[in-house]
C-alpha cells in the first residue's frame, strides 16, 4: 500500500522539525511561565529550568538537522527576553535571534519563526495579558520590534495554537485546570487575539517578502453515532471560529496529534482501556495528520498549509517512526486530493519541557542528557531525513 503514495521532497517541500523557545532555551526567567512553574500549588511538574540548554546550543541543533538531510526548522522568538520591561527592548536579545536566524540560512535551513509560543513576558501578563485594554497595541509594537531582524525570513507564524490559549484561559477562570486543553473556551480572549493576529499579518506583509499565517491545534473532532449536531457545537469555538481567521492568510500552520470523539451528549467520549496510549496519556492516532489536513482545507476554502507540528511522545523511537509512518501516509492521500501542503515540521526536534508534564513526554528526533545537554540523535532523525529526500517511505 505504501509504494503508491508518493511525498514531494526537499528542497521544493519543507521538511524539517519545530520547537519553542521556553520549551528548549533555559532560564526564561521573565516570562509568564517561569513565574506559573515556581508560584506555590503549581500544576506544573516541575521547573523548566535550563530546558536544553538551547539558547547556546542552537548551531548544534541546527547543524543536526541539516546534517540529517532536512531543510527547515520552526522555533520562536521569546518576547519576554526582546521586551523584559514594557518599551525596553533588548538589543543583544534581537541580536541573538538574528545569529539563530543566520546560522539556519548558513546551514541551508529554512527558518520558520514563531513570534509567540504560549508564553508571554511577566509584565504584560500581570496587567491583564490578553484581556489588558491595549494588549493588541503592545502585542503589535512587539511585532514590529521583531520585524528588523526579518529579512530573508519568509515565512512567520504570529500566535501559536490561540484556540489552546483559548482554552487554558477560559479553563483558569473556571478554575479547572485538569480539563486543559478541551475546556470550553473564553470567547473573548478568542476574538482579541484574532485581532492581535490581523494587527501582525498587516506589518508582516508590510515586509513584502514575508508570509504570514497562526498555527491551530487541530483535535479531528469525531461525531459518535447520531452526535452530528453536538460535535458541531463543541468544535465551532474551539477550532473552526480560528480557521476561519485563517482563510485570508498566507498560510495556515495544522498542527495535529489526535482525535477527540465527542458524543451526544456534547461532551468528549473517554477512550477504552484497549487503545494504545501515548506518554502524554493520548491516544495513538496516526491517522489524525490526513484527517486535520483535509478538514483544514475544507474549512479555510484551500489556503495553503504548512504541518507546523505533528509527533508523538514516546520512549520507543519504532513508534515515533511508525507514527510518523502512518501521519504521512495521511499527508501523501490528503496531497493527491487536492490539499495544498507546503511542507512538514515534525514536533519536536529536540526532547524538551513538555509545559505542565515537565521533561517526562519525550516528542525529540534527538535525546538530550538533562545534566551534560549532549545531544544524541535518534534513529527517527536519520529517518525523517531520508524520506525528505527520496520521498518514499520504507514499506
Ligand atoms: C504545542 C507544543 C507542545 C505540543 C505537544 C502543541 O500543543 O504547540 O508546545 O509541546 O503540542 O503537547
Amino acid at each position: 500500500m505504501t509504494e503508491q503514495l508518493t511525498l514531494p521532497t526537499a528542497p521544493g517541500f519543507l521538511w524539517g522539525a519545530s520547537t519553542a523557545a521556553h520549551q528548549i532555551e533555559g532560564g526564561n526567567v521573565n516570562s509568564d511561565w517561569w513565574a506559573k512553574e515556581h508560584a506555590a500549588g503549581t500544576p506544573c511538574a516541575e521547573s523548566s529550568g535550563d530546558a536544553v540548554d538551547s539558547y547556546h546550543r542552537y548551531p548544534e541543533d541546527v547543524r543536526l538537522l541539516a546534517d540529517a538531510g532536512l531543510n527547515a526548522y520552526r522555533f520562536s522568538v521569546e518576547w519576554a527576553r526582546v521586551e523584559p520591561a514594557e518599551g525596553e527592548i533588548s538589543r543583544a536579545q534581537l541580536a541573538h535571534y538574528r545569529r539563530v536566524i543566520d546560522t539556519c540560512l548558513a546551514a541551508g535551513v529554512t527558518p520558520v519563526v514563531t513570534l509567540l509560543h504560549f508564553t508571554l513576558p511577566r509584565w504584560f501578563a500581570e496587567r491583564g495579558g490578553w484581556f489588558a485594554r491595549d494588549a493588541v497595541d503592545a502585542y503589535a509594537r512587539y511585532v514590529e520590534t521583531v520585524t528588523s531582524i526579518l529579512d530573508d525570513v519568509r515565512h512567520v507564524v504570529t500566535i501559536n495554537e490561540p484556540n489552546i490559549t483559548s482554552m487554558m484561559l477560559g479553563a483558569s477562570r473556571r478554575s479547572t485546570l485538569d480539563a486543559v486543553g478541551l475546556a470550553a473556551p473564553d470567547e473573548a480572549a478568542s476574538e482579541i487575539q484574532a485581532t492581535a493576529h490581523r494587527r501582525a499579518v498587516e506589518v508582516l506583509r508590510g515586509l513584502g517578502h514575508v508570509r504570514a499565517g497562526w498555527t491551530v491545534a487541530n483535535q479531528v473532532f469525531q461525531a459518535a453515532p447520531g452526535a452530528e449536531a453536538a460535535r458541531d457545537a463543541y468544535a465551532y469555538p474551539r477550532e473552526d471560529y480560528f480557521l476561519e481567521v485563517a482563510r485570508d492568510d498566507d498560510f495556515v500552520g495544522v498542527q495535529s496529534y489526535l482525535r477527540t470523539i465527542i458524543g451526544p451528549d456534547g461532551e468528549p467520549v473517554p477512550f477504552g482501556d484497549d487503545v494504545e496510549r501515548t506518554l502524554t496519556g493520548w491516544e495513538y492516532y496516526p491517522q489524525a495528520l490526513g484527517e486535520a489536513l483535509e478538514y483544514t482545507h475544507r474549512l479555510t476554502g484551500g489556503v495553503p498549509m504548512l504541518v507546523t507540528e505533528n509527533g508523538v511522545a514516546t520512549a520507543d523511537d519504532d513508534r515515533r517512526i511508525d507514527y510518523t509512518t502512518g501521519a504521512l501516509e495521511g499527508m501523501a492521500r490528503a496531497m493527491s486530493g487536492g490539499c495544498r501542503v507546503e511542507g512538514y515540521l515534525h514536533w519536536s526536534l529536540l526532547d524538551n519541557y513538555e509545559w505542565m508534564s515537565g521533561f517526562a513526554p519525550t516528542f525529540g528526533l534527538i535525546a538530550v542528557d538533562r545534566t551534560t545537554f549532549e545531544r544524541t540523535p535518534k534513529p527517527s532523525l536519520a529517518w525523517l531525513g531520508k524520506v525528505a529526500r527520496t520521498g518514499e517511505l520504507p514499506g
